[in-house]
């Protein structure tokens, strides 16, 4: 009804087709209510947010036994708690008495139970129930056929992928392996970038609230024609000023070996190539990328070399992806050993939470590399950050205007394209978001069971 409402072509000819239904993405078009509705935000928090895997947190977070970590997705509170066995169990963070939230801290350990701060019913980490203050007073009720019963409720799919633990609330969805596919040999390169196969989290999140439509945060990520541009005031002044200043010095400083790729050419972008994914994934920098030519850290090589000997070393070192996006809201960087987490929190309204790691067994110089990357580019203090951020909100802006209601992503679009297999072409082209609008198109398309 909202396309009616906003004057959307029901019956667009596209290729030669007439689409006889109503059409947000017709192949190298969106439709702007995809980023303006907020009918449509509250479908995709339970068509996409709800039956997609998602990103919940890294086990080195929750590392000991009765450890947890908080949270929220698609609205819905929740933690994951280590539990004695080892094993990391998602519940939601809500007492099944009276609804309070068990957990309120964002991490912490809650030693060997849970205890709702209302009314002291107590929960093994599990979630089963373990006491109620006045027990007998429930014994002759109708309390053993209630849900509260039955404890916290445990979220229906949980996965630890390499110790990246990834929930999904529904019961029905694609398999964890069919849904990521290949796209899982970003998570295996960051790992095995560690010379002992191990990431650790270090710090908190860097949080950064956008005026925008989450989906315009996942555009970007491989949006490879904006850097030189978006970023030239940014990136391309202190590349100037550094030039300018500094002529003649041997090495430049980390932060202008990690800002001047950000000014490299379409040209160099176009060659990286970009490779895409079924279900919506891809990535950018499929031959090289932005993060090829950092400086050797003393040490580092080597100790890659000991564990898995030369040849495996350089291929590990040698793929340089540059962005890879994990359908519907992961980003991945393992060169640098960081990802962001992007969070609608409503149609105009976006929080990115950057994370990083250190990889174990690797000399600390990589460690402060990966925290000044995360400052410089991603933090909500960073120069390079609001450069992107000016430009979502001003399409949010311009979004509004009667001018056009699609948004073009038909950059080498070839007709006919197709998702089913992995795919790769020249970097520049938008077949990576195509591809996640795909994605986003057929489960929005899916009726609800
Ligand atoms: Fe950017």
């Amino acid at each position: 009804m909202y396309l009616e409402q906003k004057g959307c072509v029901l019956n667009l000819k596209y290729e030669n087709k007439i689409m006889t239904k109503p059409v947000l993405f017709n192949g190298g078009e969106v439709h702007r209510s995809v980023y303006l509705d907020e009918e449509i935000f509250s479908e995709e928090q339970e068509k996409i947010f709800s039956k997609s895997w998602l990103y919940l947190c890294h086990a080195s977070q929750i590392p000991n036994s009765g450890d947890y970590f908080t949270t929220e997705i698609a609205s819905q509170p929740l933690v994951a708690i280590r539990q004695s066995s080892g094993e990391v169990k998602v519940l939601y963070n809500r007492c099944p008495h009276k609804g309070v939230k068990v957990l309120s801290e964002k991490s912490g350990n809650c030693g060997r139970f849970l205890r709702c701060p209302y009314h002291a019913w107590t929960f093994r980490t599990s979630g089963e129930l373990l006491s109620i203050p006045v027990k007998k007073e429930y014994e002759s009720c109708t309390f053993a056929n209630c849900e509260a019963n039955a404890g916290m409720k445990l979220v229906a799919c949980v996965q630890n992928y390499r110790d990246f633990i990834f929930i999904r609330l529904s019961e029905s969805g694609l398999p964890f392996d069919i849904f990521f596919g290949n796209s899982l040999s970003t998570l295996d390169n960051m790992v095995e970038r560690s010379p002992y196969g191990k990431l650790r989290i270090v710090g908190k999140a860097l949080r950064h609230r956008h005026r925008c439509n989450w989906k315009m945060v996942m555009d970007n990520q491989t949006d490879t024609c904006h850097p030189m541009v978006a970023h030239e005031s940014s990136a391309g002044e202190a590349i100037k000023l550094w030039s300018e200043t500094q002529e003649g010095q041997a090495k430049p400083p980390m932060v202008v070996e990690l800002f001047s790729p950000f000014m490299s050419s379409h040209a160099f972008f176009a060659d990286m190539g970009i490779r895409i994914w079924p279900n919506g994934h891809g990535h950018t920098g499929v031959s090289n990328s932005i993060h090829s030519d950092y400086s050797e850290i003393s040490g580092y090589w080597e100790s890659m070399i000991e564990t898995y000997g030369e040849a495996r070393t350089k291929q590990i070192l040698g793929d340089t992806r540059h962005n890879t996006v994990y359908f519907p809201n992961l980003m991945v960087k393992g060169p640098i050993q960081s990802l962001r987490v992007i969070r609608p929190i409503s149609a105009s309204e976006t929080v990115v939470e950057s994370w990083i790691f250190e990889l174990e067994g690797a000399p600390k110089e990589m460690l402060e590399r990966t925290v000044q990357y995360n400052n410089l580019i991603n933090s909500p203090c960073s120069m390079v950050a609001h450069d992107d951020v000016e430009m979502y909100e001003r399409a949010m802006e311009g979004l509004k205007s009667q001018a056009s209601l699609w948004v073009n992503i038909a950059r080498l679009y070839q007709p006919g394209e197709s998702w089913e297999e992995t795919k790769e072409t020249v970097g520049t082209s938008e077949i990576a978001m195509r591809n996640f609008y795909s994605m986003w198109q057929s489960m929005m398309e899916e009726e609800n069971a």
